[in-house]
């Protein structure tokens, strides 16, 4: 996965975007920022618009090594509503209890209607999601998200910088 870098010059609370660096995401910070996602995977925080009203819930996304980044949901509910007017969307893991480590994806999420890849991400879940779908990824109430980056905010300690990746046009 290519990007670049976008570097805060500040290690502290306050950091503030600094310049451009012109660094490719190398597979151990990928595999870093999955790490983050997946370990605090069942508390995330999923932001989507309502008009001009942002709204804001947790979720439990399903993370891939490759930064797929999926959510289930219902297919009634008002984010998938909110979606299918404005589809830009904000995910944010933040590590439990400390905060130390933090990822915020920025992109968009679309509805995936296709069944055979619904299947796919209902055995990956390591939640048990029959408990909402009795009917399984065939229920009519399932709906299938997937987010898809147009940048990552992301640190890997309270100290460090935060670091902005943005993959490359394709
Ligand atoms: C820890 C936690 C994890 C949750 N995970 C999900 C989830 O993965 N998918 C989902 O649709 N709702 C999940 N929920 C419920 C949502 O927070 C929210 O109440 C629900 O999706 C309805 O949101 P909406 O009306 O804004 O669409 C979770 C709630 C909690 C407390």
């Amino acid at each position: 996965m290519k990007g670049v870098y976008l570097q805060s010059n500040a290690g502290d609370r306050n950091t503030y975007i600094g310049e451009r660096n012109s660094l490719y995401m190398d597979s151990s910070d990928r595999q870093k920022i999955v790490a983050i996602m997946r370990e605090n995977s069942l508390h995330a925080y999923f932001a989507t618009t309502d008009g001009d009203q942002p709204r804001v819930r947790p979720v439990s996304p399903i993370v891939e090594d490759d930064l797929s980044i999926w959510i289930t949901t219902f297919s009634t509910s008002r984010k998938v509503t909110q979606l299918k007017n404005n589809p830009r969307v904000c995910l944010t893991f933040v590590e439990q209890p400390s905060g130390d480590k933090a990822v915020t994806v920025v992109g968009k999420a679309e509805i995936v209607p296709n069944l055979e890849e619904k299947k796919r991400i209902w055995n990956l879940a390591t939640f048990d999601l029959s408990e909402h779908f009795p009917d399984g990824p065939e229920s009519e109430e399932f709906c299938l998200l997937k987010v898809t980056v147009d940048k990552i905010e992301w640190r890997d300690s309270w100290t460090s910088r935060l670091k902005i990746y943005e993959p490359s046009p394709e």
